[in-house]
């Protein structure tokens, strides 16, 4: 059977793919003297519309959501840790906007670099405890039910935005 977060995981190794294209560039940009700003502006609109819209929607408003009603099931509730390090990422994106903006390049690599170093421990969490201990709670009609919202949050984003993503992800060359 389908598992939802048989999906999330799918999304985790683009994410990663991101991730690891941005500390090559971060590394080069350290011996550069300008930044390639529009490199770093579609790494932000892959961050902002795909890791956390696309893919921590579905978590927050969904996966979550139907963990959360089998608790008494769980051996512990990560939830709270996780949706924090959401919000730790979204300061980081927040940081490197204001870095573009300031033409900052050490900030700039300080806030990428934090980002980069917190999604893959945050990744490496949810696929190997987190999503496991998920599947271990929710009923097959859940994992259903979820898979159906998935699609809900992905129709709320829209075709024409989905498209622009994966333009950016064809461009980015991390497909
Ligand atoms: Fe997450
Ligand atoms: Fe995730």
């Amino acid at each position: 059977m389908k598992k939802a977060t048989d999906i999330l995981s799918g999304e985790h190794k683009q994410i990663l793919k991101l991730i690891d294209l941005l500390c090559v560039r971060c590394n080069e940009l350290e011996k550069e003297v300008e930044i390639d700003k529009e490199f770093f502006q579609k790494v932000i609109i892959f961050i902002k519309d795909y890791a956390d819209k696309f893919h921590h929607l579905k978590e927050e408003d969904v996966l979550f959501v139907e963990f959360g009603k089998n608790l008494e099931d769980a051996h512990c509730d990560p939830t709270k840790q996780m949706l924090y390090e959401h919000e730790q990422g979204r300061n980081f994106v927040v940081g490197m906007e204001e870095s573009l903006k300031e033409e900052n390049k050490d900030k700039l690599i300080e806030n990428a670099c934090n980002y980069a170093e917190l999604l893959r421990d945050h990744i490496f969490k949810e696929d190997n405890i987190f999503y496991p201990m998920i599947n271990e709670v929710i009923s097959s009609d859940t994992q259903n039910k979820i898979l159906s919202k998935f699609k809900q949050v992905e129709e709320k984003i829209g075709l024409k935005k989905r498209k622009e993503l994966m333009n950016i992800i064809k461009e980015l060359g991390i497909e």
